[in-house]
């Protein structure tokens, strides 16, 4: 067997992504290993979010080099969006780099490698042929786990002034119905009970089918809502804007859609809002949390926030803050503005102090974990349905999470692993629920 060492950095799409690149090269002997000495290729499947992101890369790629003198014929490839951003300059940059391979081109992978044993130099590909794509995966063959990732949707075509998806993962693209529900099925065979269906804007999914007839999430949710032993289905990530009717409907008539949604506001200033081409207004977003809180009262959010936009002044990050203080948010990510090259508010020139950025980014997510603190000290004495994903650290510890998404600690036979067990919420430690299995609640699996 040759050995495959794959680093994922940044998003859920891309751990999902490393999972089917494990897949292709399987066929080629290519088993998984867990660190990159000795590794016969090695792939860092990269983030180009944020610049602290996109400089990690150069530095892992640093201590490759010397991997890579140890061992010359050890293949190095890099891949997702930074791949897909700076390729050329990577190359330059980090000659270790053999191969660079953009998130729309993974598929070539196998004939990256041979054309690479053919020819001297680097390999590049970074197309956008996203149809091409999804239909030449192999079929589901790796450990997925028990919460699965899958893919629906791609790309985006919405241009916030901040974000590089748009350029580095391409535009729009919704998979076919049916291939989603067969790979849901398989995942299902082969132990996931939970499905996390992903994509950059998963709420504008709009699938085709075989018949020529176009589905929308909630839609798609429902057909894999009947896919036995699927018993819990969520999504991420959600535009404001998407959030249709049928969707918010599906929240409350889809019991396997969990009360938890991640739904990005970025900011509660209206003009900060429009300068990042977000296409609604703070209330716009208000009312959406109003309705589903209406049709699905135990609905948990979560969002991210940028600050220290462009032009953001000391009003609007109060707007922000105030925003935060009604909704009240299970758990957030919050991040300070980054420019990224080749993206409009990267040209902007009203730039915030980095002072001023991390004073402002110090007081909102005082506010946030405080927030989180509060969400999870409410499920103190509660009882709650825990889908049992992993072991924990001690003896006999195992792992699951809340509808809410928190993880949540007990003690309990191994034969927990893969059920949903009923348990009673004891205490709190840091981002974690800790409680006890309720007697007889033991293995109270959904239809
Ligand atoms: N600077 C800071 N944060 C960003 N994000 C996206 N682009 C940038 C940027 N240029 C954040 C947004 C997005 C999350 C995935 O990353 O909050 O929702
Ligand atoms: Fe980026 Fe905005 Fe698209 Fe999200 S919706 S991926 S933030 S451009």
């Amino acid at each position: 067997m040759k050995k495959l060492f794959i680093k994922t950095y940044g998003c859920q799409m891309n751990t999902y992504d490393s999972a089917r690149m494990a897949d292709l090269l399987a066929p080629l002997g290519y088993g998984a290993v867990d660190t990159p000495e000795g590794a016969d290729m090695v792939i860092l499947n990269t983030c180009h979010i944020r610049e602290k992101a996109a400089e990690k890369v150069y530095s892992e790629l640093g201590r490759l080099k010397a991997l890579k003198r140890a061992k010359p014929d050890m293949l190095v490839a890099v891949a997702g969006c930074v791949a897909q951003a700076e390729g050329q300059e990577m190359v330059a940059r980090a000659p270790v780099v053999d191969m660079v391979v953009g998130p729309q081109s993974y598929h070539r992978l196998p004939e990256m490698i041979a054309r690479h044993a053919r020819e001297a130099g680097h390999v590049l590909e970074t197309d956008f042929p996203a149809l091409e794509k999804f239909d030449s995966f192999p079929e589901v063959t790796s450990d997925s786990g028990i919460s699965a990732f899958l893919t629906v949707q791609e790309g985006c075509d919405k241009f916030c002034t901040f974000c590089v998806v748009p350029y580095t993962r391409g535009p729009e693209h919704s998979r076919s119905p049916e291939r989603i529900i067969a790979e849901a099925k398989a995942l299902a065979a082969r132990g996931a009970r939970e499905i996390m269906l992903l994509g950059q804007n998963v709420n504008a999914y709009r699938g085709t089918d075989s018949h020529g007839r176009a589905w929308n999430l909630a839609r798609l949710i429902e057909a894999l809502a009947k896919v036995k032993d699927i018993w819990r289905i969520r999504y991420t990530t959600s535009h404001p804007r998407d959030m249709d009717d049928d969707l918010i409907a599906a929240h409350g008539e889809i019991e396997k859609l969990m009360p938890f949604l991640h739904l990005p506001v970025q900011s509660g200033s209206d003009s900060v809002l429009a300068a990042m081409n977000r296409q609604h207004s703070a209330d716009d977003y208000r009312g959406l949390i109003a309705r589903l809180r209406a049709v699905r009262p135990d609905i948990a959010f979560s969002s991210d926030f940028i600050v220290g936009f462009p032009g953001e002044s000391e009003a609007d990050f109060e707007a922000t803050m105030a925003l935060v203080r009604e909704i009240k948010f299970a758990q957030c990510f919050s991040f300070k503005y980054s420019p990224r090259p080749g993206t409009p508010a990267a040209a902007a020139k009203k730039l915030v102090a980095e002072t001023v950025k991390n004073e402002r980014l110090q007081r909102l997510q005082t506010l946030l974990l405080d927030q989180q603190d509060q969400a999870n000290l409410a499920a103190i004495g509660k009882t709650m349905p825990v889908l049992f994903e992993k072991p924990g650290r001690g003896k006999r510890q195992w792992v699951g999470r809340s509808p809410w998404l928190q993880p949540v600690h007990v003690e309990g036979a191994a034969s927990l692993l893969g059920t949903i067990a009923d348990v009673k919420i004891a205490c709190l430690t840091a981002n974690s629920l800790h409680g006890a299995l309720v007697a007889d609640a033991f293995h109270s699996v959904p239809a």
